[in-house]
């Protein structure tokens, strides 16, 4: 799978540092290896996407392993369908610092199924350390609500915690193409919600309706995680969408906490393009 050219809309080929189109459009590769599709005209900021203290503060979290139980739970879930097609086509819309992404790539390779991958994401700050860790996926900053993507052409499309975009989603996924997605259930976090509000609310878990999709498989996942120091208490709370909404007087209430035990519950979607 190839990206498009945000110009011409033509298939984008890799050649060493750049990705060319047939219309000689020319997108270079940043040092760490993505490339920038953003075109002045998709871009709503300056800086789109998320900023560098909110990448570094997931990749730190993430990179103790703390979400391990989701990440392979994924990577079993994408195994199980990928491995009925003879070369999946996936995109994370999304994809963020790529951490599941990176695992379900190897997960993958380690039961010989050879996927071709692309990640896109908004921030280049989270697409400069995914294109880092793993050069076999190729990583676009894009936006999802134009994605750079062939209609029909992804067998396996998922969006982690990041923007929805059912038009889009609809658009590129084949005709039995499958969608992954990953909610938070009702005690999600709520011991570090208890340390910060003093009325807590359970996350309200919606109904699980798509407009076009069927859901067609899901898997629950409690657990508990015990975060070790300060800085990874922050670092949760800073990936939470929480971090906007709190008074600066209840955030600081994290500042004396240097372990706390979490309860971390997650259902991961499935839903097939309907037909
Ligand atoms: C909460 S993070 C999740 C990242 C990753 N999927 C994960 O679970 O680790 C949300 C991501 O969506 C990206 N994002 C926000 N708006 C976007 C858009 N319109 N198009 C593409 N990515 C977007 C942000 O830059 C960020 O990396
Ligand atoms: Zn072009």
């Amino acid at each position: 799978m190839n990206f498009l050219c945000p110009i011409c809309k033509e298939e984008l080929i890799q050649q060493d540092k750049s990705f060319v189109c047939k219309n000689k459009h020319t997108f270079d590769k940043a040092k760490s290896g993505y490339v920038n599709l953003l075109t002045v005209n998709n871009k709503n900021s300056k800086i789109p996407g998320d900023n560098k203290i909110m990448v570094n503060a997931r990749r730190d979290f993430l990179s103790k392993g703390y979400y391990k139980v989701l990440s392979d739970n994924l990577n079993e879930l994408v195994y199980k369908y990928a491995k009925e097609k003879t070369s999946p086509q996936i995109l994370d819309a999304g994809c963020g610092e790529g951490y599941y992404i990176n695992n379900i790539y190897n997960h993958l390779i380690e039961n010989k199924i050879s996927a071709d991958i692309l990640g896109i994401d908004i921030s280049k700050f989270a697409l400069n350390v995914a294109s880092k860790h793993n050069k076999k996926i190729k990583f676009g900053v894009a936006s999802i609500f134009n994605l750079p993507v062939k209609s029909n052409s992804c067998d396996l499309l998922l969006n982690l915690f990041a923007p929805f975009s059912d038009d889009e989603f609809l658009r590129v996924l084949k005709g039995d193409g499958l969608l992954f997605m990953v909610i938070p259930s009702t005690k999600h976090l709520w011991e570090l919600k208890c340390a910060v509000y003093d009325t807590p609310y359970e996350n309200e878990v919606k109904d699980y309706t798509l407009e076009g999709f069927n859901l067609i498989d899901k898997k629950i996942i409690k657990d508990y995680i015990n975060l070790s120091c300060n800085e990874d208490i922050k670092n949760l709370f800073m990936m939470t969408p929480y971090y906007y909404k709190t008074s600066i007087d209840n955030v600081k209430k994290l500042d004396n906490l240097d372990t706390l035990k979490t309860k971390i519950e997650f259902e991961i979607l499935v839903y097939q393009k309907e037909k």
